[in-house]
């Protein structure tokens, strides 16, 4: 499955300043214990802002034109395309990662999101998701991870 995992401001911002707007240490926990064991798709900027490969994950990042060092966990593609044919061959879920930009590129190949509800309006970001991007999505659950936030897991409708 292509699983879209993101945390979301109640204004849709993801990010500001290059950065998450928030620290939740239940959402990093969550997200680590969640992709734990798969592959992570993200574009360049996202993993900017993580600065190095995440641990026991395959991660492929994409960009057009960045030169970026490969490592034994670390892919580097130059198209969303790339990145959903190589899915043939993995026997584990890709997780697409962020951010806004790598998301929209992949919206019409999202099975699943995983959706971290953040209580918090945050009017200076500069990154947000689209307000309609789980049109299309049915909620099968709701769980609360602590520090006042919820995880919806939502699938695609048939
Ligand atoms: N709240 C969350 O859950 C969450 C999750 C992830 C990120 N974020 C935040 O979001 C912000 C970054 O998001 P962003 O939208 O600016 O950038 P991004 O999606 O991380 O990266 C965009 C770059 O990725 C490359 N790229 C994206 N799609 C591509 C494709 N189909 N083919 C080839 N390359 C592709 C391009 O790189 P080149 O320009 O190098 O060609 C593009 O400029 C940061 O603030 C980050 O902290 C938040």
């Amino acid at each position: 499955m292509i699983i879209g995992i993101v945390a979301i401001a109640k204004n849709y911002a993801i990010g500001k300043d290059g950065k998450l707007p928030w620290h939740y240490s239940a959402d990093l926990k969550h997200f680590k214990a969640t992709t734990m064991g798969g592959a992570l798709v993200m574009g360049s900027n996202t993993y900017r802002s993580i600065g190095k490969p995440l641990p026991g994950r395959l991660n492929i990042v994409l960009s057009r034109s960045a030169q970026i060092d490969t490592a034994s966990d670390l892919i580097f593609l130059r198209s969303e395309k790339e990145a959903i044919d190589l899915t043939k061959f993995l026997n584990c879920d890709l997780f697409v990662i962020g951010g806004a930009k790598t998301f929209a590129e992949f919206t019409d190949h999202v099975d699943a999101w995983i959706v971290t509800h953040v209580p918090v309006e945050v009017a200076d970001a500069d990154v947000f998701m689209p307000t309609d991007f789980l049109d299309g999505f049915e909620s099968v659950e709701n769980r609360d991870i602590g520090e006042s936030l919820v995880v919806e897991t939502l699938r695609r409708a048939t």
